[in-house]
């Protein structure tokens, strides 16, 4: 299994923990640090629907809350035919912290596309401008 097998993997294990009873939409997200340790998140869901949170972010939070601060690609896993890749919210975390790093969208059966954050917000906002 090569290393982006398992992260598509965690990912797919991860969705299956989503708390998605307002959208029926699970969705998994696996980071890869810098040394090779997988943190995974799933989207979780709120009453007050604004407060819901994507499972990129959940993943990327928990891992810089365990003192992860490099990171290689992240693998986003739904239940679409078609690539749901992140959201704005969701790339503007992932440059944060990631920076350009390859996104890996994959649904529960097969790889659906390979990108690069660079792509998804080619225009970014970040710290260089502060
Ligand atoms: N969602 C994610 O977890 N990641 C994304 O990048 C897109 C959207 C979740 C949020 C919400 O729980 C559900 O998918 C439908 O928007």
């Amino acid at each position: 299994m090569s290393a982006s097998d398992a992260l598509v993997a965690a990912a797919r294990a991860a969705r299956e923990h989503a708390v998605a009873d307002f959208s029926g939409f699970k969705v998994g997200a696996a980071l890869e640090c810098a040394d090779g340790t997988i943190i995974t998140g799933c989207n979780i869901e709120n009453a007050s629907y604004g407060l819901t949170m994507c499972a990129e972010r959940v993943a990327i939070f928990k891992a810089l809350s365990e003192g992860h601060r490099e990171f290689t690609g992240i693998v986003v896993v739904a239940g679409t035919e078609s690539p749901t890749p992140p959201c704005g919210a969701c790339r503007q975390i992932i440059w944060e912290f990631c920076g350009d790093v390859p996104v890996i969208v994959a649904n529960t059966r097969t790889v659906t596309a390979e990108l690069r954050m660079a792509d998804l917000l080619p225009l970014p906002f970040d710290k260089r401008l502060l």
